[in-house]
């Protein structure tokens, strides 16, 4: 596959800060910026609302061939579209979270999301953000970032942001959570989480959101 456009991979775990930077790289270079986990995050509130236990991959895969998924933009904002309603600010709890871990194990549903986000890239520039996107959604990408961080500052940040959107959770929680979906999506076999050979490596511990968007701006140059 030859890509006609630029599209930069920004893949790393949980809290370590690719949604923020991709929106604020996107934002500087005029570019879309796609959010994967939040497709993962649609499938499992689908698979809730479809009142399937313990998100079991024969339930989910059912789910598939009817599956009425579009990502959309508005003023250049990714809206997740499910059945025709926008769920966007519906999928940000910790059960969804969990939820979007475990289905993204199931290999049909990442070949499902997968093609959709890989049509995205084709016909635009894009910065996509997520686990595998260097690795496997987009391995020629020109540009390839992975983003880490500690643990303790990624549950910090992850738990300050769901407190600032009144979804109560104690840290915790958040840090248990943080630490199975490491787990999880580091160990699945089919496109797990990991740092593509050719990607640059960009520990934000520490660092402010402005000091590593300006690493990678500077990178892009
Ligand atoms: O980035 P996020 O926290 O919104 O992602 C939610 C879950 O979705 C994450 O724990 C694993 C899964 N995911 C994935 O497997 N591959 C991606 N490209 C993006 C997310």
């Amino acid at each position: 596959m030859t890509l006609k456009h630029l599209n930069i991979a920004l893949d790393g775990p949980a809290g370590s800060g690719k949604s923020t930077i991709a929106r604020i790289i996107s934002e500087r270079l005029g570019i879309l910026h796609l959010d994967t986990g939040a497709m993962y995050r649609a499938v499992a509130y689908k698979a809730i609302k479809c009142g399937i236990k313990n998100y079991n991959a024969d339930g989910i895969k059912k789910l598939l061939p009817s599956l009425d998924l579009k990502v959309v933009y508005k003023n250049n904002c990714q809206k997740i579209i499910l059945d025709g309603k926008d769920i966007t600010s519906k999928i940000r709890t910790p059960e969804i979270s969990d939820g979007a871990s475990k289905v993204a194990v199931i290999p049909e549903v990442r070949i499902k999301l997968v093609e959709i986000q890989r049509k995205i890239a084709a016909n635009h520039d894009v910065v996509m953000d997520g686990r595998d996107i260097g690795t496997y959604v987009l391995p020629e990408a020109k540009y390839k970032f992975f983003l880490i961080a500690s643990v303790d500052e990624r549950a910090k940040r992850r738990w300050k942001e769901l407190i600032n959107k009144n979804i109560c959770c104690t840290y915790e929680q958040v840090l248990k959570d943080i630490i199975f979906r490491d787990k999880n999506d580091s160990c699945r076999a089919f496109a797990p989480l990991k740092k593509a050979e050719d990607a640059i490596l960009i520990d934000t511990t520490g660092k402010s959101i402005e000091q590593v968007a300006k690493i990678i701006l500077d990178k892009l140059k």
